[in-house]
């Protein structure tokens, strides 16, 4: 039996399908995004790969509120790991910054296409309020958006690799909690 102290230091269902799904879409849009942005020649298929980009990317920001606003409503969970307390702040600063990452992301997206004048379809079933091209304001949003999606991959990584040391090397319950195994 465990105690409730260690009860209600586990992730709930919530917190847990939260993430993977999160986890899931920012993953996968940043792996798209680079691929569309950097790699796809202009053209008409490159036009349908960036609607799709802003679609999916709007959904995103609608369950990063939910996310967001759920992880702020519950607090943080204390750590489960003996790690040094450097890396337990670097940890908790990265927690921070990912979840930062998964509003200003489809934000500063959403804001660049407000300014460029375009409409942005949703899946084709409604569009988002565009406003007056200004050249100067969208280049500003376009490019905190890729400042953005370069930090949150830097900060992914460092994420990762911080979750399958405690795994693998420290062998604490730090990723199985996540998993809902413990
Ligand atoms: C894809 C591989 C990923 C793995 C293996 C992973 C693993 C983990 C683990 C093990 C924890 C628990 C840490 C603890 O309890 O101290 C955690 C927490 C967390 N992860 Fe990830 N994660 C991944 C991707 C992501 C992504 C893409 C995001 C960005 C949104 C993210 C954001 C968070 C946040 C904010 C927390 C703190 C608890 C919460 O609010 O859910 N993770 N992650
Ligand atoms: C979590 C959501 C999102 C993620 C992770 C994401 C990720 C990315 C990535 C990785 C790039 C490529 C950066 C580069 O190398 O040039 C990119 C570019 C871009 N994204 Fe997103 N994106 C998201 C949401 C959105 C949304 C909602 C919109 C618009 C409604 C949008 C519009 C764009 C545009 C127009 C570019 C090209 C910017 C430029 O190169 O000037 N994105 N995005």
């Amino acid at each position: 039996m465990k105690s409730s102290d260690e009860k209600k230091n586990l992730y709930d269902l919530v917190s847990r399908v939260n993430h993977w799904a999160l986890a899931l879409l920012i993953v996968g849009m940043l792996v798209f995004g680079f691929y569309v942005f950097e790699f796809v020649p202009r053209g008409p298929g490159k036009g349908a790969l960036i609607g799709l980009h802003k679609s999916i990317g709007f959904v995103i920001l609608v369950l990063g509120i939910w996310r967001v606003g759920w992880r702020l409503a519950q607090g943080f969970k204390r750590d489960t790991g003996t790690s040094p307390l450097w890396q337990h702040r670097v940890a908790r600063a990265a927690h921070v910054l990912l979840l930062a990452g998964v509003i200003i992301m489809p934000l500063s997206g959403i804001t660049g296409a407000y300014f460029s004048g375009r409409v942005t379809s949703v899946f084709g079933l409604f569009s988002l309020p565009v406003g007056e091209k200004t050249e100067s304001l969208a280049e500003i949003a376009y490019g905190a958006h890729v400042i953005a999606a370069y930090s949150i991959s830097f900060v992914l990584i460092l994420h990762v690799a911080g979750a399958l040391k405690h795994h693998f090397i420290d062998r604490d319950a730090t990723l199985k909690r996540m998993l809902g195994k413990s």
